[in-house]
């Protein structure tokens, strides 16, 4: 065991467990963060998508020792701090949509669509259908159609 600090959703937070344990494993069973979701547990499914310092990534796919102090881990639950709002807009437009069936994949893919929005807007454009089929996530219901229209909806109140 040893002590691994890092931000989660805007608060530093210590944990003490082996260095090899994943992060998500971190999150979801020592810290009770459930919003990112366990659907693979080896990088391809894309339900535990969070954000590491504003970009997308896996934690089932990162060693809890790869994480320093000062990174900055965003999961669902701190998505609505980033805007300084009761929701992101991406979880408005999610809403208005009516996208999730399930649910299982929506926390994923909603990070997912936020980090792919920002990457375009930081090359000075809009989202495009290109950006959109670069979303790797797996919707075992199928709701891809919605979910192209609600990352749009949301893109253009980001
Ligand atoms: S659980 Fe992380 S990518 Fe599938
Ligand atoms: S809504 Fe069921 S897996 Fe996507």
């Amino acid at each position: 065991m040893s002590k691994h600090t890092f931000i989660l959703n805007g608060k530093p937070v210590s944990v003490d467990v082996d260095d090899n344990v994943r992060l998500l494993w971190v999150l979801r069973d020592v810290l009770g963060v459930r919003g990112p979701k366990y659907g693979c547990g080896i990088n391809v499914c894309k339900a535990c998508t969070s954000h590491f310092n504003g970009k997308a990534f896996n934690p089932c796919s990162v060693r809890v020792a790869d994480i320093k102090a000062t990174d900055e881990i965003t999961t669902i639950e701190g998505l609505p701090d980033t805007v300084k709002a009761d929701l992101h807009p991406m979880q408005e437009a999610w809403l208005e949509n009516d996208v999730a069936q399930c649910g299982y994949c929506q926390p994923g893919q909603i990070m997912a669509a936020v980090a792919k929005v920002k990457e375009a807007k930081a090359k000075g454009r809009e989202i495009n259908d290109a950006d959109l089929d670069e979303i790797r996530n797996v919707c075992r219901c199928g709701t891809y159609s919605r979910i192209r229209e609600a990352i749009k909806a949301g893109a253009a109140k980001m």
